[in-house]
């Protein structure tokens, strides 16, 4: 069989608030092979920004474990934690979080900088080819919301991770630009990457394979229809 890209086993995250724990997870299991696309949806506070945390080797569960590529990364030492990170995972986020005093292209050159990795310049500007940003030495300010997702997506892109995690990757674009990001997705998909999307944009999650909802913390998984539903009244 098939080593999954990501396997979560009975993953708990707690947080103390006083005297009461709170279960921010609460025994979430799952697993995403090679060249799927899975979709968490659930209301704000079930927990999924916690999960992709967890998955994302970003915190540490409380109890359980995370495998990624074979490899138990649960109480890895924070160094080798790091670099592990670096060289399996891509992050997305709402939010995009560029530096606004880089150009789009040294954006992307950051995480080999990190790495201390050699020709950053071309495979940097190999990596904002491929998203289709033709900007390249414009400023995230001078970009729209979809390009400055774009730039964002290269550079988790440009080290070829094998897991990519996005968090809302499209909660702030216009619905031409969250095609555009979509057919990147399917793109990367293809290749083999697995990849993991919350959202509560149903055309979104209509996409993945597989669409799992969150309630409280774990896994509340009906249909995907009932999954979208509920979810889509937590926008209310
Ligand atoms: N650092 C923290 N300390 C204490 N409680 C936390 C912390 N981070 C998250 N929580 C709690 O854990 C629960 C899950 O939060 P989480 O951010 O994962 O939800 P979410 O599903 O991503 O919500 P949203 O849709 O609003 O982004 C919430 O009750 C939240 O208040
Ligand atoms: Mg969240």
């Amino acid at each position: 069989m098939q080593t999954p890209i990501l396997q979560a086993t009975d993953v708990w995250r707690s947080y103390q608030r006083g005297s009461e724990t709170i279960h921010a997870l609460a025994g979430m299991s799952l697993t995403v092979q090679a060249g799927e696309m899975l979709g968490i949806v659930g209301r704000s506070g079930s927990g999924k920004t916690t999960f992709l945390n967890q998955a994302g080797c970003l915190d540490t569960p409380t109890k359980g474990n995370i495998n990624i590529c074979g490899t138990e990364v649960t109480g890895m030492p924070e160094k080798e934690l790091v670099a592990f990170r670096r060289d399996h995972i891509g992050f997305i986020f709402q939010l995009f979080y560029l530096i606004p005093t880089l150009t789009a292209v040294e954006n992307v050159e950051l995480p080999m900088i990190f790495a201390r990795e050699s020709r950053r310049r071309e495979r940097a500007l190999e990596a904002l080819e491929r998203v289709g940003l033709r900007e390249v030495n414009a400023l995230p300010h001078q970009l729209n919301g979809g390009d400055m997702q774009r730039v964002a997506i290269a550079r988790a892109l440009v080290r070829k991770p094998q897991l990519l995690l996005a968090d809302e990757p499209t909660g702030r674009l216009e619905h031409q630009s969250r095609t555009a990001i979509m057919d990147i997705f399917r793109g990367l998909q293809a290749e083999g990457l697995g990849i993991v999307i919350v959202t509560h944009d149903p055309t979104l999650a209509d996409e993945t394979d597989r669409i799992i909802e969150l309630r409280d913390g774990r896994i509340s998984s009906p249909g995907r229809d009932s999954a979208m539903e509920s979810s889509l009244k937590s926008e209310d």
